[in-house]
């Protein structure tokens, strides 16, 4: 049941406080660390990583970019991330070394198995996260690390992104603590941040009214660009796939400093552009992004952090998220694109959680 909303779209992105705190707090132990029930890597099979592969499809793919930037901060191992349906059709470079990660909120995505199977077939440990108890991917996994999403019915996923998300630094933080890459005390820092990010998305949920109003003024458009840098880049191929999803509205993802090779020329007097602008240490480039944009008539909607009001300069139309730590704000950026998303698709009359030509789980190739 649609528990009092209108969509189950609109629920499972209420949802979403409640998922990260499951998925997180369920597994810390009496001294708040992280513990891994159905993940074995020893601090040795660790050191012997050479490579970290992350396969999945369309949002867990985008939550798989996210990952990477986790592990590799945070791991200090290489990692590469791949569309499943790509991945196999280009011999890999995957070996018994190569630990593969193995992302799906349904467990069933075609692609994504048979993606699995290949870099076994090779060696490769494989690592699935995933929301569905004993699903395919979940049984042909050494490793399984179940998101406590609840189920996902819409087919646009929010939900299952989030705690993907949360699932990787979890992953990073456990792997970096027992190679020793992390400080205790930092490691404990950070699971107190990613336990306040609960409280700031339901900040973020409840000025919902601003994110309307947003969506009233774009709702008319028929295409738009999003553009980010570093990980707001990775956010800004999220929010663009949930619009186009959603709202039938054509929207392209672009890092921010790539607009001026060619793209840009699709600027037009009126054209929305979302700019996400989360990253202190990237935002004066962000914003000078924005100005570039906006110099060509975009009409410009930013994301950035409380107090970083500068933005407003170039900004039509800006939307604060809480304060948080640069690795951590992918979690909270996606949330205003969601909510976007889907007002846009219901100011449209779109079918909202039922997209036209989608399925929920995609099970052919
Ligand atoms: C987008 C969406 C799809 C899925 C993709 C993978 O909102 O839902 O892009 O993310 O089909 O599905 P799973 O995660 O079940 O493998």
């Amino acid at each position: 049941s649609k528990g009092g909303y209108e969509h189950f779209m609109l629920k499972e992105i209420h949802e979403q406080p409640r998922g990260i705190k499951e998925t997180l707090t369920k597994r810390l132990d009496e001294n708040g660390r992280i513990k891994l029930d159905d993940i074995h890597l020893t601090k040795e099979d660790i050191e012997n990583i050479s490579k970290v592969y992350i396969i999945a499809c369309g949002t867990a793919y985008h939550a798989g970019l996210v990952g990477r930037y986790a592990i590799e901060k945070l791991v200090k191992i290489p990692v590469e991330v791949d569309i499943a349906s790509e991945f196999r059709y280009r011999d890999p470079f995957v070996d018994e070394n190569t630990l593969v990660i193995i992302v799906s909120q349904s467990g069933e995505t075609l692609d994504t198995l048979a993606a699995l199977r290949e870099a076994k077939k090779k060696g490769a440990r494989i690592l699935s996260i995933t929301n569905v108890l004993g699903s395919s991917i979940a049984r042909e996994s050494d490793d399984v690390f179940y998101t406590w999403a609840g189920p996902e019915i819409a087919v646009a996923s929010t939900k299952a992104y989030t705690t993907q998300l949360v699932s990787f630094y979890m992953i990073a933080l456990d792997m970096a603590l027992k190679t020793g890459r992390i400080d205790d005390a930092e490691y404990k820092r950070m699971i107190e941040e990613i336990k306040l990010t609960s409280g700031k998305i339901q900040h973020i949920i409840d000025q919902d009214s601003k994110i309307v109003e947003i969506a009233e003024e774009i709702k008319e458009k028929h295409n738009g660009f999003f553009i980010g840098r570093g990980l707001d880049y990775n956010t800004a191929m999220e929010g663009s796939l949930k619009m186009k999803e959603v709202s039938y509205m054509h929207t392209e993802a672009f890092a921010a400093g790539e607009l001026k090779h060619g793209t840009i020329a699709l600027i037009e007097d009126g054209t929305p552009v979302i700019g996400i602008a989360s990253q202190e240490k990237l935002f004066e480039k962000s914003v000078s992004n924005m100005k570039e944009v906006k110099a060509r008539g975009a009409f410009v909607i930013a994301i950035a952090q409380e107090g970083n009001t500068e933005v407003e300069k170039v900004a039509d139309r800006v939307f604060y998220i809480p304060k948080v730590d640069d690795i951590l704000a992918s979690i909270l950026t996606v949330i205003p694109l969601q909510l976007m998303a889907y007002h846009v698709s219901v100011m449209r009359g779109c079918d909202v959680d039922k997209p036209k030509n989608l399925a929920k789980s995609v099970t052919v190739e």
